[in-house]
């Protein structure tokens, strides 16, 4: 048994910390484009499968979690204090706008009284009644909450490759795959 802490993420955490990234970009991307489209039944199909991906990653995000309060996590880079309780908030809010985003589309779509289902295999339950005004609030959280998450990704990584490039810390190395695996017992 190993008593050194963790040096670097887990190919589980590092696995779903990717696949997690990408599907947000890509269901931003989907969001997008479809509240563009012209009433059709391409445009159904597509809503359809933004909210089956959708409810993929929100189940993701909670074995994410899991995942990671079940394991102990690498310590911080040496860096200032401000920066570590910096990093840490960043990384709180992200969790936060990662459960928020599709949590507030599922209440959009409950309070809009349409009907859900996993991709044309699970029927889900409703976790609103029809309601106009909880409607409203839910497709703000859902709207300006993506470019909130938006700007603090952009931040994220931003300070990922600061610390690769300015600092040449291991902070970057530790998250990505390929590397050598780490220590037993890191998450
Ligand atoms: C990772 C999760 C999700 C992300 C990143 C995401 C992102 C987005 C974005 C960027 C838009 C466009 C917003 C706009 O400009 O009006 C959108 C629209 C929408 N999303 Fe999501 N979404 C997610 C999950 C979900 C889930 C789980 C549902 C429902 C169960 C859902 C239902 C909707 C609906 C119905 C719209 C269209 C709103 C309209 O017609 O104005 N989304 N989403
Ligand atoms: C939608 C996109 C992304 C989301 C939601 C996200 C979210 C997160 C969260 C919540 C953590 C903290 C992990 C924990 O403590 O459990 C984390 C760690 C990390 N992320 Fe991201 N991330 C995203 C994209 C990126 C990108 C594009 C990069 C690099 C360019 C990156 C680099 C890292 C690194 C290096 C860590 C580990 C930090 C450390 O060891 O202290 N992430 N990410």
């Amino acid at each position: 048994m190993s008593l050194r802490p963790a040096q670097r993420w887990s190919r589980v955490s590092q696995a779903l910390h990717w696949l997690i990234g990408l599907l947000i970009l890509g269901m931003g991307v989907l969001g997008l484009t479809m509240v563009q489209m012209d009433p059709s039944m391409a445009k159904l199909k597509v809503y359809a499968l933004h909210k089956s991906i959708g409810l993929t990653v929100l189940m993701l995000v909670a074995l994410r979690l899991l995942w990671r309060s079940a394991h102990e996590a690498p310590a911080p880079a040496p860096m200032p204090a401000w920066q570590r309780i910096g990093a840490a908030t960043v990384h709180t809010a992200l969790y936060l706008l990662m459960f928020a985003m599709p949590l507030s589309g599922w209440i959009y779509n409950s309070a809009s009284n349409f009907p859900l289902q996993w991709f044309g295999w699970l029927q889900m339950p409703s976790v609103w009644s029809p309601d106009p005004a909880a409607k409203q609030v839910a497709h703000a959280i859902h709207e300006y909450g993506f470019w909130l998450l938006m700007a603090l990704v952009a931040l994220h990584a931003g300070a990922a490759v600061k610390h690769h490039v300015v600092d040449k810390d291991e902070t970057l190395r530790r998250m990505l795959p390929g590397l050598p695996p780490p220590a037993r017992g890191s998450p």
